[in-house]
């Protein structure tokens, strides 16, 4: 696409509208025959090289030997004809692109290969939990991964300098400490405070699922990571009994790991919940026979789980009040019960994962296998 400079020797208007036609006609003659990246880029490169360009060399020509009255016009002639180069440039561009996408013509153009995305295993459990729950008539709710130690603690019966708040190693936002105790920043260490946020927005009934991210200061290894999941649950409304924990819970766990699967009760202990139990479910690798993943038992712990404390009403009552809000939670008619799990657990057991942190490492190789 090389051409010499041709050598202007008249710059009156009759002239140079003759010689820019000219050039226009070449110009639009080239970008016809465009048909490759390559063809692109050399014309782009003939026309408007930095050193070399066709457009650079007549400029410094013409302009040169102009005289001076006709300098404006050769170059706003000039700029027309670089305008010109580059709107055709950029509509090849865009029909090659549009051609790549499938509705083109050049059927020698590699496809633009559409990478199909899968959902994290992680979010495909959690949202396989919750929809279990949402069967049963429970609607999702959620919460800031960013809480106040009033909600993440002090509302769910967690007394300052409780021991229990040792337990939960917590990440704390920094520069708090001017503030009151309750008004101080922390990243929620479990998703029960969304217990608390829900009854202050609303009055019973309640039934609730609340899937989310929750964050503790613990070291990771291969069962460990300072960020994991919960679904936790909340049941409010008159007449609530242990029986019905027993019973959400048991149908829950058939739904989820299969109608085998059986369910065993132990007393624990949370702040929040009186009386509190860790639920186990019959392992699902050896059908409660014993094996090496529950630990030769045949059971594997899997939650926690109570009747809501009257003590989180009470505190859920009196917030309600200072907002302005009826203390509907009425511990004399008003029961409830709660539970929250683990979703990396069961998420690690359901698809054999023995790490936790390749959960969270982003890896492509791992991740793919979900797809
Ligand atoms: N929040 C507890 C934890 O992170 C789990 C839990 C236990 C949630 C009992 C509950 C419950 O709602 O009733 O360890």
């Amino acid at each position: 696409m090389s051409a010499a400079i041709p050598e202007l020797k008249q710059f009156d208007e009759a002239e140079l509208d003759r010689v820019f036609t000219g050039l226009e006609a070449e110009v639009a003659a080239q970008a016809r025959t465009l048909t490759s990246g390559e063809s692109l880029e050399a014309f782009r490169l003939h026309w408007l090289g930095r050193k070399q360009g066709r457009l650079g060399q007549l400029s410094a020509a013409w302009l040169k030997s102009a005289p001076a009255p006709a300098k404006p016009s050769l170059g706003v002639r000039f700029n027309q004809l670089k305008a010109q180069i580059e709107s055709l440039l950029q509509d090849s561009l865009q029909q090659r692109q549009a051609g790549s996408r499938g509705s083109g013509l050049d059927i020698t153009l590699p496809g633009a290969a559409l990478r199909i995305g899968a959902e994290h295993p992680l979010v495909k459990t959690m949202a396989e939990i919750v929809n279990v729950f949402q069967r049963m008539g429970y609607s999702v709710s959620l919460g800031p991964e960013v809480e106040t130690d009033f909600y993440n603690f002090e509302a769910l019966n967690f007394p300052p300098n409780h021991p229990a708040r040792d337990t939960q190693d917590t990440l704390v936002i920094a520069a708090q400490e001017q503030k009151p105790l309750r008004e101080r920043l922390l990243m929620r260490t479990h998703t029960s405070p969304v217990q608390i946020r829900s009854m202050l927005e609303q009055a019973p009934p309640l039934h609730l699922v609340i899937p989310g991210k929750v964050h503790r200061n613990d070291a990771a290894d291969a069962t460990h990571s300072p960020v994991f999941h919960q679904v936790e649950g909340l049941c409010v409304d008159t007449n609530i009994t242990f029986s019905d924990l027993k019973g959400t819970l048991d149908h829950a766990m058939k739904a989820f790991f299969g109608s085998a699967v059986k369910t065993r009760f132990f007393p624990s202990f949370f702040p929040f919940t009186e009386p509190s139990a860790d639920v186990q479910i019959s392992c699902i690798f050896c059908a409660g026979k014993g094996c090496r993943k529950c630990k030769h038992s045949g059971w594997i712990e899997l939650l926690g789980c109570g009747m809501v404390d009257p003590a989180v009403f009470e505190a859920v009552n009196q917030r309600r009040l200072q907002m302005g809000r009826e203390p509907v939670y009425d511990i004399r008619k008003i029961s409830g019960f709660a539970f929250g799990m683990g979703v990396d657990r069961i998420a690690m057991m359901k698809y054999g994962i023995g790490d936790i942190g390749l959960l969270y490492s982003g890896d492509l190789r791992f991740l793919e296998q979900f797809a």
